[in-house]
């Protein structure tokens, strides 16, 4: 036997044990998919868990530091692979200090990527084991630094004044000393802000959300344990998008957050979970007897914001809200029909079909030119996390609409 067989033998030996308690077992156990025999041949992987889950929003945050400095090294092999001559042009123009800026930003965001981490785990209790993460989860986290700006930010004012004032104004109509009697539902909350206005105006306000991206920095904004003053965290969240950049001080300016010191509260509380899976809310004796508009089970108002569109099945979407309203419940929403892409939705319907939809499953919408001009249909023009210095714009018309769980 020669040297170099050796191996390759030890190595079909080694092969062959593992294949054979995977044969004996697909004998004798019960049956198991051949995708988990894949895995256990490839290696172990720890739990592929949801795209959305803790562990994975977690994960995230604590490695959103070395993910980023990981982009910011491939920015810098991508500009030194140029020439001398380019590389003497690009030094005049300053784009190695700009990329030396951009790690500069990554750390200041380290900072407050590991502060929502280290919240979280000691909310969950977590294990300091941080699962696998990708691009996307980077990407993930990023999105999440945006909507800081979007709901606690200054800077955000404008982009949710658009967008609160129809739907704030709605609620306004209901005299205040009957609001703390009446529970409203924000499915799809995000970081949460239009959700803590609604219980300002002094209603009881459930927020819903599944994605622990959006909850866990929702959760360190609304602590006392990390957040115990106005614009007290300091971020660079648009310094990973170069593009559309008009100066570099637009690319790395710092937004402060929280505009305001936002809480939980007995008025106000954040449901981390499927919308789809909520039951009826259960009416407490105290709040069953001071207001004959808020009577029997279910919600009085469910407030959808940019979310209607995001569900894959707008079917079960749609009568989730009907089944969660109490009769006469109302119902408003605003945003646009951006359907999840790569035939993810089961459908993806115009407008026009979404009315048809709305009324087909017990709706009657406010119609335009009524005597309520408060809760008449309107196209709404407005952002979504925008730049608000950037060389271009999404505007997005927005459909606005109020819809009543008939009596
Ligand atoms: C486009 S975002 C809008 C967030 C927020 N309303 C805003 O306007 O900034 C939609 C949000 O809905 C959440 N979402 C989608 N389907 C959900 C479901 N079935 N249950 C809970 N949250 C859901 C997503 O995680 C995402 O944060
Ligand atoms: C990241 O991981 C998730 C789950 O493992 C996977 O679905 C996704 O396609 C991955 N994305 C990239 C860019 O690799």
């Amino acid at each position: 036997m020669t040297e170099s067989t050796v191996p390759i033998l030890d190595i079909l030996l080694a092969l062959l044990f593992p294949l054979l308690i995977v044969l004996v077992g697909r004998r004798f156990l019960p049956p198991f998919p051949w995708s988990d025999v894949r895995q256990l041949l490839t290696g172990f992987r720890i739990s592929t868990s949801h795209p959305f889950s803790l562990t994975r929003a977690y994960s995230s945050y604590l490695k959103y530091g070395l993910l980023s400095k990981q982009e910011a090294a491939a920015m810098e092999r991508s500009y030194v692979s140029i020439g001398r001559a380019h590389k003497h042009l690009g030094f005049k123009i300053g784009y190695p200090r700009k990329l030396n800026r951009f790690k500069e930003a990554i750390d200041r965001n380290t900072a407050t990527a590991t502060a929502i981490a280290a919240l979280a785990a000691q909310e969950f209790s977590l294990e300091d084991t941080p699962c696998e993460t990708n691009q996307t989860d980077l990407g993930r986290v990023r999105e999440s630094l945006k909507h800081f700006v979007r709901d606690w930010s200054e800077e955000g004012a404008r982009e949710r004044d658009k967008i609160f004032r129809p739907i704030l104004r709605v609620l306004e109509q209901v005299p205040v000393s009957e609001r703390a009697g009446m529970r409203v539902l924000v499915p799809g909350s995000g970081l949460g802000r239009l959700a803590w206005e609604i219980s300002q105006l002094g209603f009881i306000t459930k927020a819903v959300e599944f994605s622990y991206f959006m909850t866990l920095a929702m959760r360190f904004l609304f602590s006392p344990d990390t957040t115990t003053k106005a614009n007290q965290h300091h971020i660079q969240p648009f310094a990973h998008w170069f593009s559309h950049q008009r100066s570099n001080e637009a690319l790395f300016r710092t937004v402060a957050a929280p505009d305001v010191v936002p809480r939980f509260s007995s008025r106000l509380e954040l449901i981390e979970d499927d919308f789809l899976k909520l039951r009826h809310p259960t009416r407490d004796a105290t709040s069953s007897t001071d207001s004959s508009a808020s009577s029997g089970p279910g919600y009085d108002f469910i407030v959808t914001l940019f979310f209607v569109d995001t569900s894959i099945n707008i079917f079960s979407t749609i009568e989730k809200i009907y089944y969660l309203l109490r009769p006469g419940g109302v119902w408003i929403n605003l945003g646009p029909l951006l359907w999840p892409g790569s035939a993810q939705a089961k459908a993806e319907l115009s407008l026009d079909e979404v009315m048809h939809l709305v009324q087909e499953i017990g709706f009657s919408v406010c119609p335009s030119g009524g005597t309520d001009e408060v809760r008449a249909p309107q196209t709404v023009e407005c952002e979504y996390t925008s730049d608000k210095n950037a060389m271009m714009r999404w505007i997005y018309r927005a459909e606005f609409w109020v819809a009543t769980k008939e009596p």
